[in-house]
């Protein structure tokens, strides 16, 4: 079987090049394409300091997709991301989404538009895999305790709250199920910020201070017990590259959005 060609939108970003020297090292796959603006005209190995790189960098999307990738890969921001992608699936790429902070609105425009082409799209809030197996812990936990709350953690600096891997699992909590609420937010007294945000059926707090990198907690809690899943990761991007050259290498075996590494994994 000939090797997957894959281009990285962000290659030169802080997780796209992690996952872009991943590539590079994957004896399967293929980097035909690197996207970034900054580094367009310019070659990846330079860019990033990798020998033997040669795959050249676009500021483009249209540019990017004329290499004619079978896997597009969204790593950039979200104000961009949507566009990539649907451009990225109307050239008939699969495509892998790691940019945090597309709505559930996007995702249901972009299924269509995939389920109508006939290609996959496979979205993963964290490709870390400590991460993905807290959903599917949380999934299992809400089965069983109908309290729970979110609270994500993150450097002062990250613009976009919740994060990615709260609202994707605040998503598939969802389909579980609603977590209860005692009292109903509008009988609270206080401000109503206080209770944080509740998106599809859950409450999600956002924590944004220097000395956090990424970590969540889903607290179930149950009269006199309660069960904490916490997720925690590191300062390197080393966490989300073993995750997304397996979406990768999965997401051709899908049409349609699927949200969650799980989706592809085996359990
Ligand atoms: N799913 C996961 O596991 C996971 C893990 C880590 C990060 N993330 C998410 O991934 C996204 C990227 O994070 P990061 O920390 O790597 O960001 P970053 O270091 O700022 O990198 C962003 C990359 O996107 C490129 N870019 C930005 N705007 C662009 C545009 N309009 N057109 C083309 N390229 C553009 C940048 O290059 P130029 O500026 O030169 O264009 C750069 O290569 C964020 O949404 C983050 O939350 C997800």
């Amino acid at each position: 079987m000939s090797n997957l060609r894959v281009c990285v939108a962000g290659a030169t970003g802080w997780a796209g090049s992690a996952l872009a020297k991943g590539i590079f090292e994957a004896p399967d796959l293929e980097l035909v394409a690197a996207l970034s603006r900054s580094g367009a005209g310019k070659v990846l190995g330079d860019v990033l300091s990798i020998q033997g790189l040669t795959t050249p960098i676009f500021g483009t999307i249209s540019e990017a997709l004329a290499t004619k990738p079978d896997i597009f890969v969204e790593y950039t921001k979200p104000s961009v991301a949507k566009g990539h992608i649907l451009a990225a699936l109307k050239e008939g790429a699969h495509v892998v989404v790691g940019t945090s902070g597309l709505s559930d609105d996007d995702y249901v425009e972009i299924d269509g538009v995939a389920t109508e082409v006939r290609r996959g799209v496979l979205a993963v809030g964290n490709f870390a895999l400590t991460a993905v197996l807290l959903q599917k812990f949380a999934e299992i936990a809400a089965r069983y305790i109908p309290h729970w709350e979110i609270i994500d953690y993150a450097h002062a600096d990250k613009k976009d709250a919740p994060s990615g891997t709260a609202l994707q699992l605040a998503n598939r909590l969802s389909q579980v199920r609603e977590s209860q609420l005692d009292i109903p937010l509008d009988e609270m007294q206080g401000p109503r910020e206080s209770r944080g945000v509740r998106l599809q059926g859950t409450q999600i707090h956002s924590v944004r201070l220097p000395g956090y990198v990424i970590s969540l907690d889903a607290i179930f809690g149950m009269p006199d017990q309660k069960l904490i899943l916490r997720h925690e990761s590191g300062t390197s991007a080393e966490p989300y590259v073993q995750g997304a050259l397996l979406a990768i290498r999965k997401v051709g075996t899908l049409i349609g959005v699927q949200r969650g590494l799980d989706s592809v994994m085996e359990f």
